[in-house]
């Protein structure tokens, strides 16, 4: 058997119902360490469901999700806290605090979980500022900005505390194409200074450009998980599908 130990993050044989609806029936997977893996799954097969499992947001019923080897199912409210710093979940709308400036919404993981003194906080939010493209909007706040700049200002406060993992959640559902390719650059960056990710979308062009494996989550299950470029000269129907934006249906 392949050993699982290069994985950063693995999901083993999860299974999730809620009531009589049975949405993941033993779904597997493994993220390698500094790679960005595209998850596709049609809208309700239960993407988002394994995002906020990863960070004990929901519960399987059965299954594991190791971190670097161990369960982080179920280890209770004094160690998660430890490794929800080390997993980042960015949301789909930014989820900014709306009465606070962009430099304090950024601010706010490293005021709450970093010994940083207030001259290393607005320099690291300054530098955070530039990798998303948003430089002196330190004072703005959110209602200014458009909606991609809250999409990478959210994306900025995920990943402010340094995250090995960052788990991203459609992040360029609704943003126009140079919004889409901006905030692709964005995360680009991140890949090259070796973040590993798991990449949540129905934006099938975008994952192509940033993901190096794809996995197709299909009727509770992994239906395929291969590389870029076996998944755009696979024969399977279903991936076919997937890649003309059937998927979906
Ligand atoms: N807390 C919950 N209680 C009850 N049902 C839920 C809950 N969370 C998710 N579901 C159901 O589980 C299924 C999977 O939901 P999930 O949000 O993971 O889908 P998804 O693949 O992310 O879809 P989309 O692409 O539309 O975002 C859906 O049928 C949803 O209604
Ligand atoms: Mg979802």
């Amino acid at each position: 058997m392949e050993p699982t130990t290069h994985y950063a993050l693995e999901i083993k044989n999860l299974k999730k119902s809620f009531g009589a609806k049975s949405v993941h029936r033993g779904v597997s997977f493994g993220v390698k360490t500094g790679e960005i893996l595209g998850l596709f799954g049609g809208s309700g097969t239960g993407k988002s469901v394994i995002l906020r499992s990863i960070i004990g947001l929901e519960t399987p019923d059965e299954g594991e999700i190791l971190f670097h080897g161990r369960n982080i199912v179920n280890i209770g409210e004094l160690e998660m806290p430890p490794i929800r710093k080390k997993i980042a979940y960015v949301f789909q709308n930014g989820a900014l605090f709306d009465s606070l400036s962009v430099e304090d919404n950024l601010a706010y993981p490293l005021r709450a979980h970093s010994s940083l003194s207030d001259e290393e906080i607005h320099n690291r939010v300054n530098q955070m500022l530039d990798l998303i493209d948003m430089p002196g909007t330190n004072n703005l706040l959110p209602a200014q900005l458009s909606g991609g700049m809250q999409k990478r200002a959210g994306l900025a406060r995920a990943i402010i505390l340094e995250p090995e993992i960052i788990l991203f959640d459609e992040p360029t559902a609704g943003l126009d194409p140079p919004n889409t390719q901006r905030l692709i650059s964005n995360i680009k960056k991140l890949k090259a200074r070796g973040s590993t990710g798991i990449f949540v979308t129905h934006d099938i062009p975008s994952a192509f450009e940033i993901a190096d494996r794809i996995a197709i989550l299909y009727n509770g299950k992994i239906h395929v998980i291969d590389t870029v470029d076996k998944i755009q000269k696979s024969k399977d129907p279903l991936v076919q599908s997937f890649i003309l934006g059937a998927g979906d249906a």
